[in-house]
């Protein structure tokens, strides 16, 4: 049933936005004493060719945004199907979210993760308040295709690995 205006209730939006797929980017950044911090999200996109901008949405509520805006720079790393441990990790409250975590700095200094599909690497360039929520906008400094594994991606709550069905079709045909 729909409602009047300025009336939906928060749980029919999640569920009905939940059936739409997004995929899982650990947004990384240098914290105090360089240490790694991060947080997964599904709101990264592509954002403008000229100037290469890309951007993400955080909750006003997120601890790790404010280390994210103090570095004034983060790195997309895009997780790749066999990840879905690392993402949980990553998403966890109240634990050590780097904890066993592989990962080399960029030039930048912000971490990238072992075993993505591909990063990239931004400087902040602009920050929007919008809703309850924060649209961070980075300006790309350096971006790399890692590995030709599958992403991983998010839908109806659950994780799940993306299915190309050109090569299921040549798997059918003449088992490729
Ligand atoms: C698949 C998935 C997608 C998520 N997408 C977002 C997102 O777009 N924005 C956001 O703020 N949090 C998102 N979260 C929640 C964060 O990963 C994290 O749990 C939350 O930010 C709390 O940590 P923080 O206080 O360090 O930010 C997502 C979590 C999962 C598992």
């Amino acid at each position: 049933m729909s409602q009047p205006d300025g009336e939906i209730d928060g749980r029919r939006f999640r569920d009905v936005l939940g059936h739409f797929p997004t995929s899982v980017v650990a947004i990384t950044t240098e914290g105090a004493g360089q240490r790694p911090e991060g947080m997964v999200v599904g709101s990264f996109t592509s954002v403008s060719l000229d100037p290469p901008l890309v951007s993400f949405l955080a909750d006003r509520s997120s601890g790790t945004l404010p280390k994210i805006l103090g570095a004034g720079r983060f790195c997309a790393n895009v997780l790749a199907a066999d990840q879905e441990l690392l993402s949980r990790k990553l998403a966890a409250r109240g634990t050590d979210r780097f904890d066993g975590v592989a990962w080399k700095p960029s030039a930048a200094g912000n971490p990238v993760l072992d075993g993505v599909v591909a990063w990239v690497d931004c400087g902040i360039e602009q920050v929007v308040e919008i809703g309850d929520h924060f649209l961070v906008v980075g300006r790309v400094r350096d971006l790399r295709v890692e590995s030709a594994k599958t992403p991983l991606l998010f839908f109806r709550g659950g994780y799940g690995d993306y299915f190309s069905t050109t090569s299921l079709l040549l798997d059918q045909l003449i088992g490729w």
